[in-house]
């Protein structure tokens, strides 16, 4: 090889590497030995991984529009590596009209033009290989786009070879409606109205669980269920290393939908949930797919109770890995209403967690995504007195309760919801549509609907990622960023926590490498050792001889603690606030105070 030509390698070898799947190249390394069982577990690396999860409309923009792309994930892609976690789920990056921000899906093998091309998402996947990381995506298979070619045909013929690929029915005849029928049955959508839409081309109703833009799929017929099964391979072969499940429970609908009756109509998404072939399907796309890779799949478990999960995720039943139950996550809403919570409620769930799934079904823990508002703000004290520490303290929380720990983008910096003041403010069509139904026909006044989605809105959780204190936090050169950033990132900022080494974002970092080498963090028996008291959580994590102590104040006032049961402390492994205290006996946690303590 001459010098030009070696010259010329270098510089095409790079985007050669692009240009091949990921899987052909190399495996990033396998955490636990292959087969082990630990106490009663089947080790699995992503049952040791901290799970990442990216919004890529507001994590970063490379290119100066506004809008988050995948090139400035890549970009961001030694901080997501210097935090720890192991696994990126990124929420859809899929082509789409965005009606509800990309879950509304209209080409599944093409990348939306704004977040970039398929180049640049290959170079994003390598990315995260080298740094040993993996990804997973988000498959978003309930619903299609209305703009999805499969709809566009559906709706065109009654005749079309699409149109049982979305669920069509005739309106009940009525001449005082401006279409002259009703809608099939009185099934709501979970963004308000009927969810039927009245198609005048066809003059039938399709179904719509979401947005009048987001078509429900036919899972009942079979072409539909190998379409979703070939467009998942197309993303596996490329090396990604598997699935977040929106929505998956409701895939399977009841035979010749029924009404719901008044009492299910006061839980939608549990009459909607666990149709009658939900089980079969997930064990069909397990065999054609999931079994012929090394892939983790969590599903977005609307709808399924505790009791319900281990018939998920029951690892001899061959249907998903994990679940996202909501039980924790929406203790404090009553409907779309903000609520009160007590602290000896939200601990008998993690407990109750621990009795209902045994050593098959293996747990999620999660207090925050792109649905929910801000952690700290939810779980704990935003106020500038507390943010801090309540922030390492849900972190102390996540990253040692049982099962695999989800973050989402800026919990890491302590990141607050936005102080939204008009509904011009929101750009989320579950508020917008919300708005119009009960706002603008007068059931709720406006004053008290914003004071609720003040708490409750997703929007809150969708404000761009703060990088640093330039304006628009560093996320966007653009003079305005597609939703507002939050005022507050002069203070809080990627840029000043990296440097600042008791920041919220370093915490994370010792966190999670405590976790990711405390085997009894990850397998370890879960006790709650004071599952009545109002301001303290106390668990064990036990493994064999090793035993670790979580302590908690989950209060913005000093508590002093006794610990009874004679339990010794070795070593304070980590703790938000400067302490020496060992005697258990005797305890002093100031507000928001957290230690991991090694046990004797
Ligand atoms: C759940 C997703 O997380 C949410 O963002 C979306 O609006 C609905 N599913 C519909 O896809
Ligand atoms: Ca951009």
């Amino acid at each position: 090889m001459n010098l030009y030509r070696a010259a010329l390698a270098l510089i095409v070898a790079p985007s050669l590497l692009l240009a091949v799947s990921y899987a052909q190249t190399a495996t990033p390394p396998q955490p636990s030995a292959h087969n082990a069982i630990v106490n009663g577990y089947q080790s699995q690396w992503w049952k040791e991984a901290v799970v990442y999860q990216v919004y890529p409309r507001s994590f970063k923009d490379s290119n100066g529009d506004g809008i988050g792309d995948l090139p400035g994930i890549t970009s961001k892609l030694d901080y997501l590596q210097k935090l720890g976690v192991k696994v990126i789920w990124l929420s859809p990056h899929f082509d789409s009209p965005n009606a509800d921000n990309g879950y509304d899906i209209r080409d599944y093998r093409k990348v939306m033009t704004e977040f970039g091309t398929m180049a640049d998402f290959d170079a994003l996947l390598v990315g995260i290989k080298q740094r040993h990381m993996r990804l997973i995506i988000d498959l978003v298979v309930n619903h299609s786009s209305d703009e999805h070619k499969w709809f566009v045909e559906s709706r065109s013929s009654k005749d079309s070879p699409y149109r049982d690929y979305y669920i069509w029915r005739p309106g009940k005849p009525n001449p005082a409606s401006p279409t002259g029928f009703d809608p099939p049955n009185n099934y709501p959508s979970f963004f308000s109205g009927s969810a039927w839409q009245y198609d005048p081309g066809t003059k039938e109703y399709y179904l719509h669980y979401f947005a009048v833009k987001q078509p429900d799929l036919n899972w009942d017929n079979p072409k539909v269920r190998a379409e979703v099964f070939d467009l998942m391979k197309f993303w596996l072969d490329k090396g990604v290393d598997g699935f977040r499940m929106d929505v998956i429970p409701l895939i399977s609908k009841r035979a010749g939908l029924p009404d719901l009756t008044p009492e299910e109509l006061k839980n939608v998404g549990k009459a909607y949930a666990n149709g009658p072939h939900m089980h079969e399907y997930l064990q069909e796309m397990n065999r054609n797919v999931m079994a012929k890779y090394d892939v983790m799949t969590v599903g977005e478990a609307l709808g399924i109770s505790l009791q319900q999960t281990p018939s998920i995720v029951d690892d001899r039943r061959h249907e998903l890995n994990m679940i996202f139950n909501f039980d924790a996550i929406r203790i404090n809403r009553e409907g779309r209403q903000w609520k009160s919570w007590t602290l000896p409620e939200f601990k008998a769930i993690y407990a109750e967690h621990a009795s209902k799934l045994d050593v098959h079904s293996w747990d999620t823990v999660f207090l925050s995504n792109h649905d929910n508002p801000r952690l700290v703000s939810s779980f704990g004290d935003d106020s500038p007195a507390f943010r801090v520490a309540s922030a390492k303290l849900l972190a102390t929380m996540l990253l040692s309760l049982r099962g695999t720990p989800f973050i989402y983008q800026g919990d890491e910096l302590g990141m607050t919801n936005y102080p939204f003041k008009a509904i011009g403010d929101f750009d989320d069509i579950e508020v917008k549509n919300a708005y119009k139904a009960d706002v603008l026909t007068g059931k709720v006044s406006e004053q008290a609907y914003l004071a609720n989605l003040r708490h409750m809105s997703r929007d809150n959780a969708r404000t761009p990622m703060q990088w640093d204190g330039s304006s628009n936090g560093g996320f966007t050169t653009a003079s305005k960023a597609w939703l507002a950033v939050n005022p507050n990132y002069k203070e809080i900022n990627a840029k000043e926590e990296l440097a600042d080494p008791n920041s919220v974002y370093n915490y994370y970092h010792r966190m999670i490498a405590l976790r990711e080498h405390t085997p009894a963090l990850i397998y370890g028996d879960y006790k709650d050792i004071e599952p009545q008291n109002t301001r303290i959580f106390a668990y064990l994590r036990i493994l064999g001889k090793e035993k670790y102590l979580v302590i908690l104040n989950l209060s913005s006032d000093p508590v002093s603690y006794s610990l009874l049961g004679g339990l010794k402390a070795r070593a304070i492994v980590i703790s938000n606030l400067p302490t020496a205290e060992k005697d258990l006996s005797n305890l002093k946690l100031r507000a928001w105070e957290a230690r991991v303590y090694k046990l004797e």
